[in-house]
């Protein structure tokens, strides 16, 4: 899980690039949006993701998770929140206000991406922790082979 996440980050930095390149080299608003609505549609999928699969699956292992991952939810209301601000600023032709959002958009989330890197790295870490210490043979017995 912590790969697949990872993964959905660097396509996520890509779109976030491409919807930036597009807004800046400004000479096609209409493929400014196409970009910025490509980038709407996989950031909503992966917070979706995160929210209804990947985070449930890491609370049922880890309740001591809990606090970070609402936090990481309340993250995702706000961002939800920009890109709809960034939509309704590219509907009225706000181009240098709707660059300006995406921009702090661009960098508050790869914060959050890290933040969560961090999370699941920590996760991975108590788990391999957690089987090092899970009971084996008691000492002196080895294990049966037949010849
Ligand atoms: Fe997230
Ligand atoms: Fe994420």
């Amino acid at each position: 899980m912590t790969t697949k996440i990872a993964e959905e980050h660097r396509a996520l930095d890509k779109l976030f690039a491409t919807a930036l390149d597009q807004l800046e080299a400004g000479d096609s608003e209409c493929q400014a949006r196409v970009a910025f609505d490509v980038l709407g549609e996989a950031l909503e999928s992966h917070l979706g993701a995160e929210e209804s699969l990947y985070f449930p699956t890491i609370w049922a292992l880890r309740p001591e998770f809990k606090d970070r991952l609402r936090a990481f939810i309340r993250a995702h209301h706000h961002f939800r929140g920009l890109i709809q601000e960034i939509a309704g600023l590219l509907d009225c032709q706000e181009m240098e206000e709707a660059m300006h959002v995406l921009r702090s958009l661009k960098h508050e989330f790869g914060r959050h991406e890290g933040a969560e890197e961090d999370a699941l790295r920590s996760l991975d870490e108590h788990i391999l922790e957690a089987e090092s210490h899970s009971p084996g043979l008691p000492d002196g017995c080895e294990p049966t082979h037949y010849r």
